[in-house]
């Protein structure tokens, strides 16, 4: 295997992508391999997260390396005005891989051009989120059997949403069919509707999300994200407009799955929860095993 960051999804070929969710499910079979016990990753975020930092962190932990990092740049000398070259360039003299989140786009495409050590993109502002969506791929696997030919309804804030983004590429390799509901102001970036059209892709908008469900093997579901906006008042008038209920599932496809990168703010009711379709926190398990894959491709660690 080669040793290279992963700032896009874009970077991994369809082998890339399918002998990473081979590796993940080597993972789950097999937790805590020692692979790299001689190895330190740096997690630097720049902005909050739950599942991406920790899941990188167990995933670290239970290949047997050490973490180093910060969760807030407000503790490290960032809040000296030190630039993000200068902090990259430290860092890789403490670490082997640098694991990094950051609100502005191109910032890790940047940060991979400048390091001695790989980096992995842990999301760029609403750019892309590359570990997300090979999570995402093979949470569809698992609970599909299959990537290719599957309808996938994608809800909420597509317009900021970089996991909506970066998983419209990923699954643009399998012949899917997208169903595109949105709020008018957040409605699928034309550069994203443009790509979709080149490839011969498929996707139907809807403002309704009654009127796409009942096509759907996967219905993702995305947090309307306040944090993007500039106009906040374009926030208020978008941040209700989808709410999945438990009475909004009946008649779907029998195996269909509802996924969700979280956080989820109110846009998957709890009733939800308990249904067979819900398959949010397993998603969110899953990430564990992929990024255990996306560390020993990256390092270029002999698996199998
Ligand atoms: N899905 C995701 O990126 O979650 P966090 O923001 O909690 O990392």
């Amino acid at each position: 295997m080669k040793n290279s960051s992963l700032v896009s999804i874009t970077d991994y070929s369809v082998d890339d992508i399918l002998q990473i969710l081979d590796l993940a499910s080597f993972f789950e079979k097999n937790p805590r391999p020692n692979f790299i016990s001689d190895k330190v990753v740096a997690t630097l975020f720049f902005e909050p997260s739950t599942r991406t930092r920790l899941s990188f962190e167990t995933a670290i932990q239970r290949l047997g390396g050490r973490v180093i990092g910060f969760t807030d740049a407000g503790t490290s000398s960032v809040s000296k005005g030190e630039t993000l070259k200068d902090t990259v360039l430290t860092v890789a003299n403490y670490a082997d891989l640098i694991v990094m989140r950051h609100p502005i786009e191109g910032s890790a495409r940047y940060a991979s051009e400048i390091s001695p050590v790989p980096v992995i993109n842990a999301g760029d502002g609403a750019n892309q989120h590359p570990t997300q969506t090979l999570l995402d791929l093979y949470s569809i696997k698992k609970t599909q059997g299959k990537l290719e030919n599957l309808n996938i309804v994608m809800v909420g804030d597509l317009k900021y949403g970089r996991t909506v983004h970066s998983l419209i590429h990923a699954l643009s390799n399998f012949n899917p069919t997208f169903h595109f509901v949105s709020h008018k102001i957040l409605e699928t970036p034309n550069e994203y509707k443009l790509f979709l059209d080149e490839k011969g892709i498929k996707y139907f908008e809807y403002s309704n999300l009654d009127n796409a469900i009942a096509q759907a093997d996967v219905i993702y579901m995305t947090r309307v994200q306040k944090e993007r906006f500039s106009d906040l008042m374009e926030y208020e008038k978008t941040k209700d407009a989808y709410v999945l209920r438990r009475d909004m599932l009946e008649g779907v496809k029998p195996n269909m799955k509802v996924m969700h990168p979280l956080p989820r703010v109110n846009e998957i009711s709890i009733d939800v929860d308990d249904t067979v379709q819900a398959y949010y926190f397993q998603q969110a398990r899953n990430g564990v095993y992929t990024r255990q894959a996306i560390i020993a491709k990256v390092l270029g660690i002999d698996v199998k």
